[in-house]
């Protein structure tokens, strides 16, 4: 019988201390198990005197529902704990910021320059492309500006050597296309030009879009046709647009279209140089001294070409007040246009 108190003391105690699931199984093994210590005293009942019996038998038996009963509420604990700390270790902080996949975007000048592809191919317009070295020939001379031209100093030129030049405009996009295609056709060139040029609307390096129709009958009336089309599709608003009377050698009559700057409404700021227009494009009709050069027939037909600056389109667009952003690559700057 003492023995049985001081395995009954040792063991209950001994349960309520399991530190997890896995003692707590050993513990049963070791006292309730087939050779359990618990065990082996209910086997010891059967070979006592029979008034030693009765009163031994209760209280092992006791011990035995007092120790069941006390593992199984020591697991529930154990479990209750388990999962408290499960919780605790997977708890998600909702309001951490959270980690998102980062995804490359359209450069806006390339997503301008799209733009207007998709809008002059809907016109008719195939699209062409030139190199950016571009011999003296094609930049100058087949456009009528010899190299005594006065009209040379209006492009401020990166030469690369005697015969050769980074092309100062698209242009001689113009010449290429005519020597291999016979009129009546449209088409425009998008591409790089260059010019010894900066300030918030110049860059030595941008972008300009050549357009050129030649057929019969081809007049100005279809030249401001095209273009107040185009302005307004590629605007989808109604700017100001003001048709000025200009000069290049390879075009007569020429113009040069301004649009009412974006960011003053016309008074005048910064950005249009207090003037209230910023200048887009140069136009006119195709000059027959450029018919000669590339052997089209100038009696029998006429044609138009204009110049866009890209740049100056896609600031005007999205209000963009310095020019000189679109080349900083500047993440946080492009990653508005995506
Ligand atoms: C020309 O380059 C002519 N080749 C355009 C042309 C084509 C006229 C066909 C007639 C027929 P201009 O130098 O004005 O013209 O330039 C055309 C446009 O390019 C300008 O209106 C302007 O929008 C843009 N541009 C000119 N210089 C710069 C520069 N440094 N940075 C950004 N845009 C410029
Ligand atoms: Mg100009």
């Amino acid at each position: 019988m003492e023995n049985l108190e001081s395995l009954a003391r040792e063991s209950v105690e001994a349960v309520n201390q399991a530190a997890d699931a896995d003692s707590l199984e050993r513990l049963r093994v070791l006292y309730l198990g087939k050779k359990g210590l618990v065990t082996e005293q209910l086997k010891l009942i059967s070979t006592l005197d029979p008034e030693k019996r009765r009163s031994f038998g209760q209280a092992v038996n006791a011990l035995k529902q007092e120790l069941t009963e006390t593992i199984r509420s020591r697991g529930e604990n154990l479990a209750g704990q388990a999962i408290e700390a499960r919780l605790e270790a997977e708890r998600i902080d909702v309001t951490l910021p959270g980690r998102h996949a980062t995804s490359g975007s359209w450069h806006p000048i390339s997503r301008t320059i799209a733009r207007m592809e998709d809008i002059f191919a809907s016109l008719g317009f195939d699209s062409a492309e030139g190199p950016e070295i571009e011999d003296d020939f094609y930049n100058f001379e087949a456009l009528n500006i010899p190299a005594d031209h006065p009209a040379r100093a209006m492009h401020d030129t990166f030469y690369v050597d005697d015969k050769s030049v980074l092309r100062t405009h698209t242009s001689p996009v113009q010449v290429r296309y005519m020597l291999e295609h016979k009129p009546p056709l449209q088409v425009i060139a998008p591409g790089r030009v260059y010019r010894c040029d900066s300030d918030m609307t110049h860059t030595p390096m941008f972008h300009q879009v050549e357009g050129l129709a030649v057929g019969e009958g081809i007049t100005f009336g279809h030249l401001r046709g095209v273009l107040s089309y185009f302005l307004r599709e590629f605007f989808e608003t109604d700017l100001k647009v003001k048709f000025r009377p200009s000069y290049f050698p390879f075009t007569e009559p020429s113009a040069e279209v301004d649009i009412s700057c974006v960011f003053c409404g016309g008074p005048g700021c910064r950005v249009c140089k207090h003037t209230g227009w910023i200048e887009i494009l140069g136009c006119g009709m195709v000059h027959p001294e450029v018919f000669r050069h590339v052997g089209v027939d100038y009696e029998k037909y006429t044609g138009y070409a204009f110049g866009m600056g890209v740049e100056r389109l896609t600031l005007l667009r999205y209000g963009v007040d310095d020019l000189r952003l679109f080349f900083d690559n500047d993440v946080s700057f492009l990653a508005q246009f995506q």
